[in-house]
């Protein structure tokens, strides 16, 4: 039963652990999967993602978002679509929601072109569950980079945070730019909770992962017949499942 799921969430949410105990937890089962990471996985998305690693600036927001459109359309049609279409899983670790959040709610761009661009760039395709990792940005940044000196978040003019290693440049924006991350992925949830699914990410790694194994379980146990949609983007639909989103909302 093909099936699209996406991890969402701010630096040091615990997306790629879930993604992974995720996928382990379908192998097991014995069911086919695809795991993809944004940026990553084609040649181009590691490309940016190397760019990124090595903190280089754009000077334009808007560049910086059609590249990881651009990396998308990539993705989508070498993997997310034909893996759908063979009735594959896939797993996705980061998808367009991550460039409403960030390029849109974080750098500013308007929703409606992410929005735009992020269709063409998927030929429309929607995850049918997409967890978001939810936990305040401090809590995050310090997981990625325990030399963070977390005293400087508080203190005036000096809004960035140190850390001895390189990262991302994302991980170096002020930590107003997380909050509105953060704000922009609840603001995405809100809209559509029939998708979306909020954790709290400050959870063990174990409890979160049976909270989202307790509903991709049921959204596997769910013949599509059932809820008499037919199929949604060309994979099967009605995951609607809500006791995880109710139970864990934070
Ligand atoms: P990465 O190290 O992969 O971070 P993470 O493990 O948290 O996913 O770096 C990817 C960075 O790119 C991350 O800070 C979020 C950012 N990003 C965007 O700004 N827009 C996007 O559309 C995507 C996919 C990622």
């Amino acid at each position: 039963m093909a099936l699209f799921i996406s991890f969402e969430g701010g630096e040091g949410s615990g997306k790629s652990t879930q993604a992974q105990l995720l996928e382990e937890r379908l192998r097991r089962l014995g069911a086919p999967v695809v795991s993809v990471h944004e940026p990553g996985t084609t040649h181009l998305g590691l490309y940016l993602r190397k760019w990124l690693k090595q903190g280089r600036p754009f000077d334009s927001e808007l560049a910086e978002f059609l590249l990881f459109a651009s990396a998308r359309a990539e993705l989508v049609s070498q993997i997310v679509q034909p893996s759908l279409n063979q009735g594959t899983i896939v797993l996705a670790d980061r998808f367009s929601d991550s460039s409403v959040a960030y390029q849109g709610y974080g750098r500013g761009l308007p929703i409606k072109l992410i929005d735009e661009i992020n269709t063409e760039a998927t030929g429309g395709i929607t995850p049918d569950i997409t967890f978001l990792l939810d936990c305040p940005p401090k809590v995050g940044l310090t997981r990625v980079g325990a030399s963070f000196q977390l005293k400087l978040f508080d203190s005036p003019g000096s809004a960035k945070p140190v850390r001895e290693s390189e990262g991302t440049r994302f991980e170096q924006e002020p930590i107003h730019f997380h909050e509105n991350v953060r704000s922009g992925f609840r603001i995405l949830a809100e809209k559509a909770p029939e998708r979306w699914r909020v954790v709290d990410a400050t959870l063990q790694a174990g409890e979160i992962s049976d909270i989202v194994w307790e509903d991709v379980e049921a959204a596997l146990g769910r013949p599509a017949e059932e809820n008499g949609h037919g199929p949604r983007n060309g994979i099967l639909p009605g995951i609607s499942t809500q006791s995880a989103l109710h139970a864990h909302t934070v």
